[in-house]
């Protein structure tokens, strides 16, 4: 009997898409869903010398090699423990469990201690790229012990995403939630990436009066240069497509934005570790704010007002050089997160790999990728981004335009959070003064909490008019 490489647990898209992918490698890969006629209709659509179906969940198990590798693609969440509980039995010292969801990386760092008790290697692994991704090559980011990963990597580099100069996007995070901490911010920074794109399209519209033909159009062009990345490319697809009536499909697209949950823990850890991801939080908030069902209310009491018509290259292009000014905001704040969170986590998560694994495969794959992964080659240990050479200057090329479409998108009524956010974090982080010694001093005044001076060492209470105390 043939014993498979790797089991795939879970025959939805992703699960059945990454199955696929190993065997086209020439990985022996053994499948199961909890539904067998999942399973069955999945080897019915897909029949392939390299994969076995499995009904039975201790037949599965037994069909695997040790240490036998389990990967779970199933629902994050409640649906991962109880599989876990029910694979478990099945198991012996040294098997791998991998949870390939987009799991809480603290659920994982829980179910990794669990399943350690038990001498089982549970890895939780960031996979991006969706079902294309899954299929012809996702980015992939590990964590979890050390000698799991080494036990495993080989069939990961073999079916991800290989960058331009043919790495795999694939590399070890760091201990237990290292690899789902990692592909929850880079979703963050994809919620943030989505948002400024979704303002420039509205500056376009209703500054620039482009209608979707132009706007496909700008953002074909946009591909081409220094902006060039995955979801620029398929923003300009997505302007471009009209359906059966020839109709465009995006302005049938009811204006409220979803979200599962990875864009909402980024920014709770962000809050958490106190690191400033404005940006991040101004995208995830704008999608909640999407959703309100008030809105309609809120149009009808605040009418718009008029908007100054700008159908000029010149605009087209101070909205792109703000695109991309507010872009390196994004991810200096993502990766200043990152550094937080290794530090807290005790992680000594790898920067520079991160940068180059997120070249290819995954969504928010973009050329200046390799600009960050630069960056932290350079020196490890980088206070942020924005304070790397390449990004100062692109930066202070593009403040001026981020400053001016700011400042057209807000007298003109247009929402703009996340272009706005870009500035004023500049702003605040530059400024010499962000009015703290104010806060400072009222929180002294109200509540003898203290501050510290300028001019001598420790904390200090000032006495505060008197009247006050008595
Ligand atoms: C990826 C995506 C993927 C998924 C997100 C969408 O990297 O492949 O991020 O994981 O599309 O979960 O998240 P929201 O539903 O929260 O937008």
């Amino acid at each position: 009997m043939i014993l498979h490489t790797i089991g795939v647990l879970g025959m939805g898209v992703m699960g059945s898409n990454l199955a696929l992918n190993m065997a086209d490698h020439g990985y022996d890969v053994a499948v199961y869903n909890h539904t067998p006629q999942t399973t069955r209709q999945f080897v019915r659509m897909n029949p392939h010398e390299h994969i076995t179906a499995y009904y039975d969940l201790a037949t599965y198990i037994q069909s695997l090699e040790r240490p036998r590798k389990v990967m779970f693609m199933i629902k994050a969440g409640e649906p991962v423990d109880t599989m876990i509980d029910k694979i478990l039995p099945y198991l012996e010292a040294g098997d791998i469990l991998i949870d390939g969801g987009n799991s809480y990386f603290k659920d994982t760092q829980r179910r990794v201690k669990h399943c350690q008790e038990q001498g089982i290697h549970f890895i939780g692994m960031g996979i991006s790229g969706g079902e294309k991704g899954a299929r012809r090559g996702p980015a992939i980011m590990i964590g979890g012990a050390k000698e799991a990963y080494e036990e495993i990597h080989a069939i990961y580099n073999d079916i991800a995403a290989k960058a331009p100069d043919g790495k795999p996007c694939c590399a070890y995070m760091g201990p237990d939630g290292a690899g789902h901490f990692v592909k929850m911010v880079h979703n963050g920074i994809e919620y943030a990436d989505m948002q400024l794109i979704a303002e420039a399209y509205l500056l376009l519209k209703y500054v620039g009066a482009y209608d979707n033909r132009n706007l496909g159009n700008i953002f074909h062009q946009w591909n081409q240069g220094e902006l060039h990345s995955y979801l620029i490319g398929i923003s300009a697809d997505i302007f471009a497509e009209t359906d059966e009536n020839h109709k465009f499909v995006l302005d049938y697209i009811v204006d409220k934005a979803e979200q599962k949950g990875t864009g909402r823990w980024t920014c709770l850890e962000g809050i958490e570790e106190g690191v400033d991801i404005s940006l991040i939080m101004a995208a995830c908030n704008a999608r909640v704010l999407s959703q309100a069902v008030e809105r309609e209310k809120a149009k009808q009491i605040y009418p718009s007002g008029d908007i100054t018509v700008q159908h000029t290259d010149a605009f087209i292009e101070a909205v792109r050089r703000s695109l991309y000014a507010a872009k390196i905001v994004a991810y200096a704040q993502g990766f200043s997160l990152y550094k937080q969170a290794s530090q807290v986590y005790h992680w000594q998560l790898p920067y520079q790999r991160i940068a180059e694994i997120f070249r290819a495969g995954c969504i928010i794959q973009a050329d200046f990728l390799s600009t960050i992964s630069q960056a932290y080659e350079g020196d490890s240990q980088l206070d942020n981004l924005l304070f790397y050479p390449f990004f100062i200057d692109h930066l202070k090329a593009g403040e001026a335009a981020l400053r001016h479409v700011v400042a057209i998108g807000i007298a003109s009524g247009i929402p703009m959070p996340a272009f706005t956010n870009a500035i004023t974090y500049i702003d605040a982080y530059r400024s010499p003064c962000m009015g703290a010694n104010l806060i400072q001093g009222l929180r002294d005044y109200f509540g003898a909490h203290t501050f510290q001076r300028i001019d001598q060492e420790g904390a200090v209470h000032h006495l505060w008019q008197e009247h006050y105390k008595k």
